[in-house]
């Protein structure tokens, strides 16, 4: 089995929505002995609470049901996930302050995948709708690669 996990600021819009992708993607691929996924923020002020409510939007209107709760990153976290995977230049600096160095190998950039091109998951929680929608598509066309990593590329179409 591998793990990934998706680490954002909040755990409510952006690491939630790579989740619900991610868990989607493994259930229509039949990749659920194969993959597990998760998410967590760096920080604590959503803890405990359901994705923001365009997020559940946006991924309702594609099917997807997310049952997540927020929470923070923990150090356990670092033991327990293959890959972890971080949206942002200033998340990234923080997961890896938090990590040790031997673990540090495991945190890369979330848009590292992105087969339209790298940088910042921009953070939409300041935004509208369609800065959600955008989060999704990026989301969408990023899961297949991050998932064809993880797998070595022979379990993936
Ligand atoms: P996220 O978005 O990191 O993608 O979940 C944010 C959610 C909440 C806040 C910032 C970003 N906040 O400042 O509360």
């Amino acid at each position: 089995m591998k793990r990934v996990l998706f680490v954002c600021l909040g755990n409510i819009c952006r690491s939630p929505m790579a989740q619900g992708a991610m868990e989607h993607f493994i259930e229509t691929r039949g990749l659920k002995d194969k993959l597990t996924c998760d998410s967590a923020g760096t920080g604590s002020w959503h803890t405990g609470e359901l994705p923001d409510r365009r997020t559940l939007a946006t991924l309702r209107s594609k099917g997807i049901t997310l049952n997540h709760r927020a929470r923070t990153l923990s150090p356990r976290d670092f033991q327990q996930f293959d890959l972890i995977l971080t949206v942002d230049r200033d998340i990234h600096r923080q997961v890896l302050r938090e990590a040790s160095e031997s673990d540090r190998k495991k945190v890369r950039m979330y848009r590292d995948f992105d087969p339209a091109g790298a940088g910042d998951l921009e953070d939409p929680y300041y935004g509208t709708q369609a800065d959600f929608e955008e989060v999704w598509r990026i989301c969408e066309r990023t899961t297949p690669a991050i998932a064809d990593y993880l797998l070595g590329g022979s379990n993936v179409k």
